[in-house]
């Protein structure tokens, strides 16, 4: 896995290419290539890449030129034009074209929530709709990279642990790329959606007796031992492709940054990625100022909240996660230093939101025509408590990350509209609160009278 790579020539002189090289987050070591499971040789912790030319002082882009390359590009019918990650490539390391595998990721809509802005107080609300991606979750943008890159070194197994959502995405993208995926998830808890798309992909799909984190160690011991490319989010090349969503949100607003962006946090690669396009934008000056990226944790898989606020940040304690919203069900976050360091940087917070708050929040998103999965749901449930604290004022501009599609998890939706998601559990008495948002379905006989009678029942409560 070579770590020396130039940017894709560009027929624009103005725009200079540069290297990139891989560096350790911890001990700073600049290894030219990356161990199989992806840790620094030296100390073990995570790598990421990095870009010598960009902060050596000299312009290393022209800003306005650059923009209008990737303007122009959208107008393309080249396959890697048309990707909305790989529009971007100047920003991300080298892959050559022949190894590129994509589905035309990315390009996904930023939307404005009307009654979520109305709820919230906070006027301008906007909704930037990752589930809106070809296998309906923000990992495609991270997936098509790093499967390309996997394709280039030119492996035969790529595998990842997941809580389904990656697994879906590498399953498709391995498939695409001709390439055999295995795929380790908790048995019982990932949706059916999920799993299902892992099978028609053609995974090797292992249902593993653990949870998430366990499935992870045991992913990272057989990497060692085998020649299988890992591409969960420790792999940095899944962090450069995932950047370009934020590059992606900074076009449709003009390049004008909101001034809150609001991400779910579960092993923190999502924060991470779309912290360090903001930096870069900012050091390459397509950008003039940073947004505050916040992270919101479910209360019952919260790890990195408790680190950041009992702990200032000094340690992570990983913990047993539980939360219905499966997709962040995550106790031992490995990309909770990347996280940290881009909340400190753009002067982030990090909020907690219960299980309720989570399924409230889902159906106030869905009632604006857009809806989500649980936990994408978090980041507006999270916005409550931000505007609460003070943290986010009213007349400031808002961006929540909806990382997945509602349809990947339609059980826990038709649950909390029959009003079974909560039943006979603690949190029953707190779930009345969030009635009112329910839409059971009607039962009636096969009469007109009887759809009349609804019909008009539903126009008197409206
Ligand atoms: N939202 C959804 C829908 C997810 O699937 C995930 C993570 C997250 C948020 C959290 O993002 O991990 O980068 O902080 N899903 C992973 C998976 C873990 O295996 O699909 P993160």
């Amino acid at each position: 896995m070579a770590a020396f790579h130039r940017t894709v020539p560009l027929s624009t002189p103005r725009i200079a290419e540069t290297v990139c090289r891989l560096r350790c987050i911890n001990c700073g070591d600049t290894p030219d290539s990356a161990s199989q499971d992806f840790r620094c040789t030296a100390c073990g912790d995570l790598l990421e890449f990095f870009f010598p030319g960009w902060t050596s002082g000299q312009p290393a882009f022209d800003p306005a030129a650059l923009k209008s390359l990737w303007l122009t590009r959208r107008t393309s019918s080249a396959a890697l034009d048309q990707s909305g990650v790989w529009r971007f490539r100047e920003l991300l390391p080298h892959i050559a074209e022949e190894h590129a595998i994509t589905l035309r990721e990315g390009n996904t809509p930023l939307y404005h929530l009307p009654r979520c802005a109305r709820a919230t107080g906070v006027e301008n609300l906007q909704a930037k709709h990752q589930g809106m991606n070809p296998t309906a979750s923000f990992k495609d943008t991270g997936m098509t990279f790093a499967a390309s890159s996997a394709h280039q070194g030119k492996f035969k197994w790529v595998a990842c642990a997941s809580t389904g959502n990656t697994s879906a995405s590498m399953a498709a993208y391995a498939a695409r790329g001709n390439m055999h995926s295995l795929v380790l998830i908790p048995e019982g808890k990932i949706s059916w959606g999920k799993l299902s798309q892992s099978l028609d992909y053609g995974a090797l799909t292992c249902q593993l007796r653990t949870d998430f984190d366990g499935c992870v160690r045991i992913l990272n011991d057989l990497v060692r031992q085998k020649p299988v490319y890992l591409l969960n989010s420790v792999n940095p090349y899944r962090i450069e492709g995932q950047k370009t969503a934020a590059i992606e949100l900074m076009e449709q607003l003009a390049w004008e940054p909101p001034d809150h962006i609001i991400v779910p946090g579960g092993n923190l690669g999502n924060s991470s990625a779309i912290g360090k396009a903001l930096l870069e934008m900012r050091e390459l000056k397509l950008i003039s100022r940073l947004p505050k990226l916040s992270i919101i944790q479910a209360k019952g898989a919260n790890p990195f909240y408790r680190s950041v606020r009992e702990f200032g940040g000094k340690k992570l304690e990983p913990m047993t996660a539980d939360t219905l919203a499966t997709a962040i069900r995550i106790g031992n976050p490995a990309s909770w230093k990347k996280a940290l360091r881009v909340l400190q940087a753009t002067g982030g917070e990090v909020e907690e939101v219960t299980e309720v708050e989570i399924a409230a929040a889902k159906a106030e998103i869905g009632a604006d025509g857009i809806g989500c999965e649980p936990a994408s749901a978090v980041t507006l449930a999270g916005l409550k408590k931000l505007r609460q604290s003070g943290f986010v004022k009213p007349g400031e501009s808002v961006v929540l990350i909806l990382t997945g599609h509602l349809l990947k998890d339609p059980d826990f939706t038709i649950k909390f509209h029959r009003g079974d998601l909560f039943a006979g559990t603690p949190e029953e008495t707190e779930a009345a609160q969030a009635k009112y948002l329910q839409r059971a379905p009607v039962v009636l006989g096969a009469n007109l009278g009887a759809v009349i009678a609804s019909l008009d029942a539903a126009e008197r409560n409206s």
